[in-house]
C-alpha cells in the first residue's frame, strides 16, 4: 500500500478490469435527484450534514462506476438486507444489471465505490484505531500500535467482508497480511482504502 500522494494514482487495478473510484466527498457526483425514494427517505433522515453528504457521495459515485464499467446509463440502485431482507440498505445492486456487482463505502471526508462483473468490495476508513480484537496474532504483531498499518489491514478485512459475505464479528479470521487477495489499495496520510474482487 504506503502513502500515495495522489489518489488519483490510486485508481489502477486490472484484475478482470473492475471499475473503482476513490475520492474526496466533494468530488464525488452528488445530484439528490439521481436516488431512487428509498435511498431518498434514508438519506433525509441522517441528522448530520456530513453524514448526508457522505451517503450521497458514495451513492453518486456507485453509480458512476457502474457507468463506467458496462455503460449503463442513470443506473438504479437497489439494496437489500442479508440480515434482516430490509431494502433500504445492505448489500447494493444496479437494478436490471444482475452482472455487475458493486460495492460502495463512506467515511469522514472520503468515498469510494468500486463495480465489477464477479462479486467485489471496497472500503475507506480514516486512519484510527483498530481494536486488537479484529486481528490476528500475526497481524498484532505485525503492525505493533501504528494506527496506519492497523487501518490498512482493517479496510482489506471489510472489503473482504463486503466481496464475500463473510460474518464481520469472524474479521480476525480474514488474513490481511496476505495481499494476493487484494485487487487494488490506496493510503494518504489520513485514510486508507482497499478493494478486492472474488
Ligand atoms: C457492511 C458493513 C460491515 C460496512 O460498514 P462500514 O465500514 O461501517 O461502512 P462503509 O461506509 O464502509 O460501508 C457501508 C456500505 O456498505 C454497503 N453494505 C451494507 N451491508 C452490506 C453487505 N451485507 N454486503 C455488502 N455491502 C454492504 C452499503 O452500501 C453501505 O452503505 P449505505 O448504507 O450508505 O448504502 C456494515 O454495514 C456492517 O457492520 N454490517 C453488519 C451489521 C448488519 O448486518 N447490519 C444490518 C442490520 S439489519
Ligand atoms: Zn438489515
Amino acid at each position: 500500500m504506503g502513502s500515495a500522494p495522489h489518489l488519483s494514482a490510486c485508481n489502477t487495478s486490472s484484475v478482470q478490469e473492475p471499475s473503482v473510484q476513490v475520492c474526496e466527498i466533494a468530488e464525488a457526483p452528488a445530484d439528490p435527484a439521481m436516488l431512487t425514494a428509498e435511498e431518498r427517505v434514508r438519506w433525509q433522515r441522517l441528522a448530520r450534514a456530513e453524514d448526508r453528504d457522505a451517503y450521497l457521495a458514495a451513492h453518486g459515485l456507485a453509480r458512476l462506476v457502474a457507468e463506467e464499467l458496462a455503460g449503463v446509463s442513470g443506473p438504479v440502485l437497489r439494496q437489500s438486507c442479508p440480515r434482516c431482507g430490509g431494502t433500504d440498505h445492505g448489500r447494493p445492486a444496479i437494478e436490471g444489471h444482475p452482472e455487475i456487482h458493486v460495492s460502495l463505502s463512506h467515511t469522514r471526508g472520503m468515498v469510494a465505490a468500486i463495480a465489477a462483473r464477479t462479486p467485489c468490495g471496497i472500503d475507506v476508513e480514516v486512519i484510527g484505531p483498530v481494536p486488537d480484537d479484529v486481528l490476528s496474532a500475526e497481524e498484532r504483531s505485525w503492525a505493533g500500535s501504528d494506527a496506519a498499518k492497523r487501518t490498512r489491514l482493517w479496510v482489506r478485512k471489510e472489503a473482504w467482508i463486503k466481496a464475500s459475505g463473510a460474518a464481520l464479528d469472524r474479521a480476525a479470521d480474514i488474513d490481511a497480511l496476505d495481499t494476493s487477495w487484494v485487487t487494488g489499495a490506496c493510503a494518504t496520510a489520513t485514510h486508507a482504502a482497499a478493494w478486492v474482487v472474488r
